[in-house]
């Protein structure tokens, strides 16, 4: 079979930055990336069958069904765009996702995937979501500090706090996040497994995942050359 594009996936807890980090590499790379978070979020806005049924999840902070999201991701990285690869920013979260994940790649196209875990400190995360501003038309991201504008610069809408950053929700994403974490990291830890210092700037930590990419350039056929098993990209 020939071989297409790697998955690359995303792992770290509410904040970490995954989101900020894949439209980045979607930029850089010229892949798409996939957000299972704003997929859902898009379901509810639309008042979709799945949103209706995802909605008070989301809220409250919990996961949605396993068998759910396995469903919603596969027809995605199936779609024509994911050829050359893509970005997974939210998916796996649990044990059960990766050994679909596996499972599913297995059967395709695709490269073993490229697994960056952005660790950090809860209390940097707690600040991070507790200042963040999303747009409601565009869905990107912005931390509101003292001063800041509340509209957004691309389209001026007035940017709003994404549900599930209320103090609570953002506790029980934490827990849900410290309870599945180990489990899927010891899944992929030797095998395509990178760990990155999240607390770092913006910027440094895109610099380091396009590094050990091998990304030259915004060419995604770049990257596709095999990498070690396991990095510590902590500087
Ligand atoms: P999802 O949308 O994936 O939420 P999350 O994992 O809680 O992650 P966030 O989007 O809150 O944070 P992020 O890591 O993307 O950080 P960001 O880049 O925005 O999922 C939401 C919900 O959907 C889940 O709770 C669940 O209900 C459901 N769901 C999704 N996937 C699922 C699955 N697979 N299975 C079951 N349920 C699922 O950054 C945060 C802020 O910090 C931003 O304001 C940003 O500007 C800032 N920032 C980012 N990086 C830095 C940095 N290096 N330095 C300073 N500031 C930074």
């Amino acid at each position: 079979m020939q071989r297409q594009g790697h998955i690359i996936i995303l792992l770290g807890p509410p904040g970490a930055g995954k989101g900020t980090q894949a439209d980045r590499l979607s930029s850089s790379l010229g892949i798409p990336s996939i957000s299972t978070g704003e997929m859902l979020r898009q379901e509810c806005r639309s008042n979709s069958a799945i949103g209706l049924q995802v909605k008070s999840l989301l809220d409250a902070g919990q996961l949605v069904k396993d068998e759910l999201i396995q469903e919603v991701v596969a027809l995605r990285l199936m779609q024509p765009d994911c050829a050359q690869g893509c970005i997974v920013d939210g998916f796996p979260r649990t044990a059960a996702q990766a050994r679909f994940l596996d499972k599913f790649l297995a059967g395709s196209a695709f490269c073993p995937p490229i697994v960056f875990d952005l660790a950090i400190e809860p209390e940097i995360l707690i600040h991070r979501l507790s200042s963040r501003r999303q747009c409601p038309t565009c869905a990107r991201t912005f931390q509101v500090v003292n001063g800041a504008s509340n509209r957004c610069p691309h389209d001026e809408a007035e940017l709003v706090v994404r549900s599930d950053d209320q103090p609570a929700a953002i506790r029980r994403r934490l827990e849900v996040y410290a309870e599945n974490t180990s489990e899927i990291v010891r899944f992929y830890q030797n095998r395509g497994y990178h760990k990155l210092d999240a607390s770092q700037p913006v910027e440094l930590i895109s610099q380091k995942v396009l590094r050990a990419l091998g990304a030259a350039a915004g060419s995604p056929g770049d990257f596709a050359r095999p990498l070690a098993a396991t990095h510590q990209l902590y500087a």
